[in-house]
């Protein structure tokens, strides 16, 4: 039996182990000097900014908006198709969220929609580079200087990726990452501030280490709850666990991914788990995976160019679009096509597993209700969660890549035939 493909692919640093091993022993999983010597390594790698270490990547962004010490109630733009912990940050952080709508063919904030906007209360924006494709960053910061808005840059799935030759999170006033394990830096957890200005910096820093060191215990855990999920991922593994409840599901209609994710609710307060310090040990594994990361990079977009080249020949289907400026590092691979859902479960029972929504139509849920939307009904952000998304990533081998392509356009020319 050939093994199923998942739809996500950690990358995973063959010296994790290792690492958790030798700083267990040293009596270093919490404190030590791996924090620092990462976040001098990230800030060295984007070129410019101030990197700062946090619990998350979201907390980051919390950092980064209270120490820009907006006035309350100023309003900030998001786009309308994010991950809705972002927003829901902004709110507890005390600012009015607005959305704004995303270009479908690029599932990025589209500067037309976010000059619309804007209103007199607005004081920052946050182009979110989705699914690892640089926002139309020049657009979006002429706006923004026009209408001095500070601009925030979601990187959470984009590390690596670069506009007009500029790392991303290099170009706004601040810009933030996630090392959660599906992310292009995989930490099993915990995020980065990068900030130009110094002063601002420094406030991301007091707020980020006023916070409490974690328990060694929950830190095990994270790594422990990370090496499950790295080995239910592995093809031959995800074959005889996760897949066959995909794959009856798939017959059944039903839909499991929600049990996937974590539940939307208000974070007023601050969750636990947030309010901590960034550890040691994540920081030691975030440190030495730096040193792959080009080449991960580099692999996953050599699996995309072999997708574009099976799919992007068939009528009816679009693939990612890159402009010629941007970089596109494919957190997420997605494609539109007709009959979405059929075809989902058709790859489904064909051994590929697809999914079809990563993050939110954050206007549509009740946690913003009232919250404006510019336009009505972000039409954009609607058509863009019609996509569906091809399992491309590093860890997949050329194999299993070239086994992807031809099964996902033998489905798709089936059904555009
Ligand atoms: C678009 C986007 N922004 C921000 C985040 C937040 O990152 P973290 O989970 O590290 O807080 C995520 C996480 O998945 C995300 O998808």
């Amino acid at each position: 039996m050939l093994a199923a493909i998942s739809r996500y692919g950690a990358r995973v640093l063959p010296a994790t182990e290792d690492i958790v091993a030798r700083l267990k022993a040293g009596g270093e999983l919490i404190q030590g000097p791996h924090i620092a010597q990462f976040e001098d390594a990230f800030a060295r790698r984007a070129g410019s900014g101030h990197a700062v270490s946090a619990s998350y990547g979201r907390m980051a962004f919390y950092y980064i908006l209270k120490a820009l010490d907006l006035p309350r109630g100023s309003e900030i733009i998001l786009p309308a198709l994010t991950f809705w912990v972002v927003p829901a940050l902004a709110q507890v952080a005390g600012l009015k969220v607005v959305f704004a709508d995303v270009d479908p063919s690029t599932f990025t904030l589209d500067p037309a929609s976010l000059e619309r906007a804007i209103t007199p209360a607005t004081r920052a924006v946050v182009p979110t580079h989705l699914y690892g494709l640089p926002c139309d960053m020049d657009a979006i910061m002429a706006i923004a200087r026009q209408h001095d808005l500070r601009v925030i840059e979601d990187c959470a799935h984009a590390l690596g990726a670069t506009y007009k030759g500029r790392p991303v999170g290099t170009i706004g006033d601040a810009g933030f990452f996630s090392f959660q394990t599906l992310k292009p830096l995989n930490c099993y957890g915990g995020g980065m501030a990068l900030v130009a200005d110094a002063a601002v910096a420094a406030r991301v820093r007091a707020l980020a280490e006023h916070e409490r060191w974690p328990d060694e215990k929950r830190v095990v855990n994270r790594l422990l709850v990370g090496r499950v999920q790295r080995i239910l991922i592995k093809p031959w593994v995800f074959s005889i666990s996760a897949f066959p409840i995909l794959w009856v599901s798939s017959l059944i209609g039903a839909n499991p991914d929600v049990y996937l994710w974590e539940e939307i609710r208000a974070l007023d307060p601050l969750p636990d788990v947030y309010t901590e310090r960034f550890p040691n040990v994540q920081a030691a594994i975030g440190l030495a995976a730096l040193d792959e990361l080009d080449e991960w990079t580099e692999r996953t977009r050599r699996h995309a160019r072999v997708m574009d080249q099976a799919l992007g020949d068939l009528p009816g289907i679009s693939v990612p679009q890159a402009p010629a400026d941007r970089t596109h590092v494919y957190y997420q691979y997605c494609v539109y096509g007709p009959q979405r859902d059929e075809l989902v479960v058709k790859c489904v029972r064909r051994g590929i597993d697809i999914e079809t929504l990563h993050v939110d139509v954050c206007s549509d849920l009740d946690l913003f209700a009232g919250a404006a939307v510019e336009p009505a009904g972000a039409p954009g952000a609607h058509r863009a969660a019609q996509a569906m998304q091809i399992p491309v990533y590093s860890s997949l081998t050329d194999e299993q890549t070239a086994r992807v392509a031809r099964i996902v356009r033998g489905v798709l020319a089936q059904s555009t035939a």
